[in-house]
């Protein structure tokens, strides 16, 4: 399906060596950083260093079961925010961040995609397609863990993961959830997994879960007195234009229950999802400039668009992606490998911007994210493809290109999707020289929460979403796994 498979190994390569992706320690083993922990889970079965840890453990206790029994004593609050900190891999090709799953609590990463709603994790027993260094959930390690004796089979664009269904406790960014369902995942195909990434976290809503539970951050949502507001709001940082990045740099920010209000400018900006038809998280780009030339969106159907932190670049309708790239004197399409992508004059510089909803506020993305690969020393390739969706799917796939650009905010209720300008802090995570963002110790509370559904108990939305997710697998990057085979290719 997707474009991303035919990048050719030259071309990959170029891209990385005009990156400066072989100046010295471009090489350098991956270095994620650690989430931020908001605050430490603790069993019941861990043993305390010192008072401090004691009475965190006391008072997270006290809390949690306040909210379990609906108990608010005055003063106390029961509702949170969290963030995780976010891994930049391969310039700007995927974003990671941190969850913990099990008892006792095990790290790992997972790419956030907000194009999918399944959980999913290479688990213990895996086939050789899964690359060595990537961390295995291993059930047999966790006394939490439940079979729910059910196959679990997600097809993308580029391959599959496949395996069983269980539950488990997840934790990410100081929530729990108690029952989270989620894939066991034994086999992938080639290249479907990077280390040090173990998984995939889908952030869609439920009804186009391919395993039909309940996605982490809705249970979330949907559980009473947890999250101070029903969002979650991404910073995604950008190297694509810097000179030697690394394999994994810092990635931004991920925030769970609210806005973090130091990264971004001026108000968000809210469209609603049309007629609140949740699935994916779906806006109308309703205007868009190319440079100065306004490029007319003709019908309702193609102006759909799936917001998805999950897809790298920008795919939208064939006529519409020729009419961008129509304003760039020399610009041509590409043939063969490059058969859906376009080649275009470096010097060209162009600003594609974006407006959603009616509104007339547009979103520039910038020359540097716009430029996807340098070819040669005149020729550039753009990060605008032609995606041949047809039927129920979105039109356009807005994916990091976009998004780099921003400060994002997925919201439950209403459901919309809201875009903020980035703080002067939040730029300066930009590139190399960017300040590494610390990890903070926040005084924000445990808070627990279980799953309304399972797995098994989900009703008949499930098949058509099914469909969707099974041939159209745009939400995962796959130009970052091609990256990373070219750097072991390069490397071996
Ligand atoms: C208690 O232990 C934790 C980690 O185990 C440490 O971060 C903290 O500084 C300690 N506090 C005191 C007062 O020693
Ligand atoms: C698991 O599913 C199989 C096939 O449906 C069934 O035969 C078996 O009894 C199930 N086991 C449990 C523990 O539910
Ligand atoms: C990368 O692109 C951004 C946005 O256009 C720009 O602000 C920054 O200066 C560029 N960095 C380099 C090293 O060219
Ligand atoms: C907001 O983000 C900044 C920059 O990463 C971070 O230092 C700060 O702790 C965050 N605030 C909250 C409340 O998470
Ligand atoms: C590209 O265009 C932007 C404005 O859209 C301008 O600020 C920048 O200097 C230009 N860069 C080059 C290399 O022409």
């Amino acid at each position: 399906m997707l474009f991303f498979h035919a990048l050719p190994l030259q071309l990959v390569l170029t891209f990385l060596l005009n990156d400066a992706f072989l100046s010295s320690g471009a090489y350098a083993a991956p270095s994620p950083n650690k989430p931020i922990r908001m605050m430490q889970l603790l069993h019941s079965d861990k043993s305390f260093k010192n008072a401090t840890e004691l009475g965190q453990w006391a008072k997270s206790q006290r809390l949690a079961l306040e909210y379990k029994y609906g108990i608010q004593s005055p003063g106390v609050q029961t509702r949170a925010e969290g963030s995780n900190l976010v891994t930049n891999q391969n310039l700007d090709s995927s974003y990671f961040g941190s969850l913990t799953i099990g008892t006792p609590p095990v790290s790992y990463n997972v790419v956030l995609d907000t194009g999918s709603s399944d959980l999913w994790m290479a688990s213990v027993g895996s086939s050789s397609r899964v690359p060595s260094g990537v961390t295995l959930y291993d059930r047999q390690a966790s006394s939490t863990y439940q079979d729910s004796n059910a196959t679990f089979l997600i097809h993308y664009g580029m391959g599959y993961a496949e395996g069983t269904l269980g539950t488990d406790v997840v934790e990410m960014a100081g929530f729990e959830v108690q029952n989270q369902a989620f894939g066991l995942v034994t086999d992938v195909s080639q290249n479907m997994l990077e280390s040090p990434v173990s998984g995939l976290l889908g952030l869609a809503f439920q009804n186009i879960a391919t395993s039909g539970a309940m996605p982490f951050w809705e249970t979330l949502v949907n559980s009473p007195n947890t999250l101070d507001s029903p969002v979650m709001a991404f910073q995604l940082s950008r190297y694509i234009n810097g000179t030697g990045a690394k394999s994994s740099e810092p990635g931004g920010v991920f925030t769970i229950g609210a806005l973090n209000s130091s990264l971004y400018t001026g108000d968000v900006e809210y469209y609603n999802i049309p007629d609140g038809q949740v699935g994916y998280w779906i806006l109308e780009i309703t205007s868009m400039n190319a440079g100065a030339t306004q490029i007319n969106i003709p019908s309702p159907s193609l102006s759909r668009a799936a917001i998805d932190t999950g897809t790298t670049l920008v795919g939208g309708p064939k006529s519409l992606v020729s009419e961008i790239y129509a304003t760039i004197p020399g610009s041509a399409p590409g043939t063969g490998d490059y058969s859906g992508y376009y080649t275009y004059p470096c010097a060209a510089n162009l600003t594609v911007s974006l407006g959603f909803g009616g509104s007339s506020t547009l979103w520039p993305i910038s020359p540097a994210d716009f430029r996807l690969a340098q070819l040669s020393d005149e020729t550039c390739l753009g990060a605008f493809f032609d995606l041949d969706s047809t039927g129920s799917w979105p039109s356009w796939i807005v994916g990091d290109t976009f998004l780099k650009n921003v400060y994002s905010v997925f919201r439950a209720n209403p459901p919309s999707v809201g875009f903020a300008n980035l703080s002067p802090l939040a730029l300066s995570m930009n590139g190399i020289g960017g300040s590494l963002p610390t990890p903070t110790i926040a005084s924000s509370p445990i808070i627990t929460v279980t799953a309304s559904t399972s797995a098994s108990d989900d009703g008949s939305s499930r098949v058509s979403s099914n469909t969707i997710g099974r041939y159209f697998g745009f939400s995962i990057s796959t130009l970052a796994w091609t990256l990373a085979l070219c750097v072991g290719v390069v490397l071996s």
